[in-house]
């Protein structure tokens, strides 16, 4: 199906199921949940038995009233929701809470969803924001927190789950900035001048990374010994406050004619955070194991994931010495 044919039949004709996974006794971080999608997904996973949901939130004032809303809307026990700072633009900030998980009794799943789409270049730590906070820092979170998925998968004999909201648009990303010589991608994304050119598509190259770096992980954490299962969701085109630095009119027709409601899209991240042991390393579109398309197609793109890889481990490295070894 052409992504166009694609788009249309899930804006319209399909609808993700309703989740009925049990999520009892579990112990679940959702990042990015004071808004949108990780607000309703955390909604879903109280209402689905879950006895600990950390919102994760740079805002703590908004991840209060978050859980405030959840709370009046579930009628859930205060204890269920806990607030957590976490700040996806700053390094410290993620070393900070990982920290803090380390403490935690069990951890059974992660959604990894705080994400941001801008046309502006601005930098927060060492690159182009959308690319720290997108990729860098997802990356980095993901590394630092598998180890406490695995302890609790191994504790407790069973799947403990690490899902990354990635999206269908990665696969129109054009990523000109591959044609970089080696171990100059991530320095190309962050040139200014070449960037602001290419803006438009920043945030389907950083869904893009974020596939290739679901695939590199899962590969280096073997679902047989590990337990944890890696993978990564798309949520189709769904209200929430993404566009909110391109708010214009055309936008807000164009979003409430063809926007699927939030809940809806939501359910796509509590399925990746439930699905089986097959997902591993795969990408999980609207429920669905599907074979990923676009850049990340055939030996090219393998050799251009093994490209991706190598320089966002040196930056993981160099933020934390050793956080790619997963020990
Ligand atoms: N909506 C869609 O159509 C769609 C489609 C495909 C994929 N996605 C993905 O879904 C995820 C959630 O997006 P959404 O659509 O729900 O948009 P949203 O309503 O804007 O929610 C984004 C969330 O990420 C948080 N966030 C952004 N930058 C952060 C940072 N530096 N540190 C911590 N948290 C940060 C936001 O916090 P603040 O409120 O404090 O900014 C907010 O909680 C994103 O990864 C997005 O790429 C969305």
């Amino acid at each position: 199906m052409s992504f166009f044919a694609a788009f249309i039949h899930r804006q319209f004709i399909y609808e993700p199921p309703v989740p009925t996974a049990s999520f009892k006794n579990r112990t679940v971080i959702v990042t990015g949940s004071n808004c949108g999608l990780g607000l309703e997904a955390s909604r879903w996973l109280v209402r689905l038995g879950a006895s600990q949901v950390i919102l994760a939130c740079r805002n703590i004032e908004k991840g209060n009233a978050a859980a405030k809303d959840i709370q009046a809307t579930t009628s859930c026990s205060a204890d269920t929701l806990q607030v957590w700072q976490l700040d996806m633009s700053s390094y410290a900030s993620v070393i900070a809470f990982a920290d803090r998980v380390k403490a935690l009794p069990r951890l059974d799943v992660l959604i990894a969803n705080a994400g941001l789409g801008t046309l502006q270049f601005r930098v927060t730590e060492d690159n182009e924001e959308t690319i720290t906070t997108n990729v860098v820092s997802t990356s980095l979170l993901a590394c630092l927190i598998l180890p406490k998925l695995r302890e609790t998968a191994l504790k407790y004999n069973t799947n403990t789950h690490l899902t990354i909201t990635a999206s269908e648009l990665y696969e129109v990303a054009k990523f000109k900035e591959r044609k970089a010589p080696t171990g100059q991608i991530f320095a190309t994304l962050n040139d200014k001048a070449k960037s602001e050119k290419n803006m438009g598509e920043r945030y389907h190259v950083s869904k893009l990374l974020e596939i290739f770096f679901v695939k590199q992980l899962a590969a280096m954490s073997p679902i047989d010994s590990n337990k944890v299962i890696v993978n990564c969701v798309a949520p189709g085109w769904c209200h929430s406050n993404l566009a909110r630095e391109a708010d214009s009119r055309a936008i807000r027709i164009a979003m409430k004619l063809l926007c699927r409601p939030t809940e809806v899209g939501a359910r796509t991240l509590v399925h990746g955070a439930s699905v089986g042991p097959e997902s591993h390393g795969q990408y999980v579109p609207d429920c669905k194991i599907t074979p990923t398309g676009g850049l990340t197609k055939g030996e090219k793109g393998a050799e251009l994931q093994g490209r991706v890889w190598e320089e966002l481990r040196q930056k993981l490295e160099a933020i934390r010495p050793g956080v790619t070894s997963l020990a």
